[in-house]
């Protein structure tokens, strides 16, 4: 009998699977991606996101931000894909699935499809060396997409984003690890599904104000309903009832991310369906509106999703995951923006989350190309200046230590190893970024 190339493939899946099965326990929940330098100034942080098991991929930053795949973690729970067709990356539709605190050496993630949240200590001399602290716990509602630490990072608070959707927020304990806080388990009322239907009308992230005495969601709008921020104020560690609805500037669309804008006491949002939106919270509440908040479109936008803020070169960096370019924008002190350049990173290498690390007085950009399977790091030269600098292959390393990023990866064969997968990058998601010292305020335990 002639096996036919197909039969050869499902046999060979087969046989993957049932060693696969037989190899790894589910008590092995640290798979080796690569060989650490040692000389680590930090680590960079995605998940794999896979409904089959969450994993976290932990990457060393060197000195030069250069970054090298060390290891990858059990989340302890599951991934899930938002509903939308087609099935694409971006699976959370959210910006802050996975954050890390340097100050407090604490990475904290969501796992979606189990509803559940867990956090894990960094050891500050091996970032990528991750150990759970208590258990994953409840996220208090369903689909949870973006969690954000206080400045201490002594509190986590999380949204979640389908049918039971809302905030709701934890003290950390060293030992024990969330503790969920009184008084903190508060409603969005959406109409929503779980897992979320998307991208528009769901929770896209989550993040304290710069004065920490509110709690923010950016919630993107179903056309023609505009998005908006849904505002908690914070006091002794809970929450008030009901939020606050913060209608934005005439013109936006689908308000994803939430950045911080320093000491304007400002956001700014990726918008999805637009460009940017900046929110003078001045105007907060209030009827009177300054003309300081605004909607920009950027042009030829495809899904302007993911923001972060450079201090070193002083202006503000989205991605963009149709179009794959990176846009620098400069904000002035009447929080009018400029649009200074656009940086290409490949057409289908589909840029999603990013985070900025600062490495010996150099900013870096490290975004998660999901298409592509790798993470690119981009240094930040000066405003309007940029180097390339990386491209690390995930897909590579991921085989060879057994760990699937997607439910339905498969075996191709190839002539230089026994097999290698073909990966469904759908689920990649989030990129957090811890720097070693940077306000290292709690003893490593
Ligand atoms: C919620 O959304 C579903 C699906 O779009 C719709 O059929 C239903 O009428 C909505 N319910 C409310 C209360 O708006
Ligand atoms: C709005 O913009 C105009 C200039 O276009 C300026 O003169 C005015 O002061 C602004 N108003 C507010 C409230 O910022
Ligand atoms: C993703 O990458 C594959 C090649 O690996 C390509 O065929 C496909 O068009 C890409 N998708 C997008 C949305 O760019």
């Amino acid at each position: 009998m002639q096996l036919g190339f197909a039969s050869i493939i499902i046999f060979l899946l087969l046989v993957h699977h049932a060693t696969g099965t037989a190899m790894n326990p589910t008590s092995a929940s640290t798979k080796i991606l690569g060989d650490a330098k040692g000389l680590a100034a930090g680590a960079a942080y995605f998940i794999t996101n896979n409904p089959d098991g969450n994993f976290i991929v932990a990457a060393e930053i060197g000195t030069d931000g250069e970054l090298t795949l060390t290891r990858a973690v059990d989340a302890g729970g599951l991934g899930a894909h938002g509903l939308v067709d087609p099935i694409t990356p971006e699976a959370l539709f959210s910006q802050g699935c996975i954050k890390a605190s340097s100050k407090a050496n604490i990475l904290a993630t969501v796992n979606a499809g189990s509803n559940t949240l867990s956090v894990f200590n960094i050891d500050p001399n091996d970032p990528t060396n991750l150990r759970m602290i208590g258990k994953p716990i409840s996220s208090g509602g369903e689909f949870p997409v973006s969690v954000a630490f206080n400045k201490a990072g002594d509190m986590l608070c999380a949204v979640n984003a389908g049918a039971i959707n809302g905030v709701s927020c934890y003290s950390i304990d060293k030992q024990r690890g969330l503790m969920p806080l009184p008084n903190t388990v508060r409603s969005l009322g959406l109409n929503q599904t779980t897992p979320a239907t998307g991208p528009p009308g769901t929770a896209g992230q989550i993040i304290f104000t710069e004065d920490e005495k509110q709690l923010m969601v950016a919630v993107k709008g179903t056309p023609p309903q505009p998005g908006f921020f849904a505002v908690w104020d914070v006091l002794d560690r809970s929450l008030s009832r009901n939020y606050k609805h913060i209608s934005l500037a005439q013109g936006v669309l689908l308000p994803f991310s939430m950045t911080v804008i320093p000491n304007k006491n400002a956001i700014l949002a990726a918008d999805a369906g637009l460009g940017f939106d900046i929110v003078d919270l001045a105007d907060a509440g209030s009827r009177s509106r300054s003309n300081r908040s605004s909607a920009t479109k950027i042009e030829g936008q495809g899904a302007t999703c993911w923001s972060a803020y450079s201090a070193s070169t002083g202006n503000f960096y989205f991605t963009d995951a149709v179009t794959s370019l990176i846009t620098e924008i400069n904000i002035d002190d009447n929080l009018k923006p400029t649009i200074v350049k656009q940086y290409p990173q490949g057409p289908t290498s589909t840029t999603i989350d990013f985070d900025i690390a600062s490495v010996a007085d150099k900013d870096f950009i490290y975004v998660l190309a999901a298409n592509a399977t790798a993470v690119y790091a981009v240094s930040l030269d000066g405003p309007g200046q940029t180097t390339n600098i990386q491209k690390l292959d995930i897909s590579g390393p991921a085989c060879r230590a057994d760990l699937a990023i997607g439910a339905d990866s498969f075996i191709i064969i190839s002539y230089y190893d026994s097999y290698s997968s073909l990966l469904d990058a759908n689920n990649l998601q989030g990129m957090t970024v811890y720097i070693k010292g940077q306000d290292n305020y709690y003893p490593s335990l």
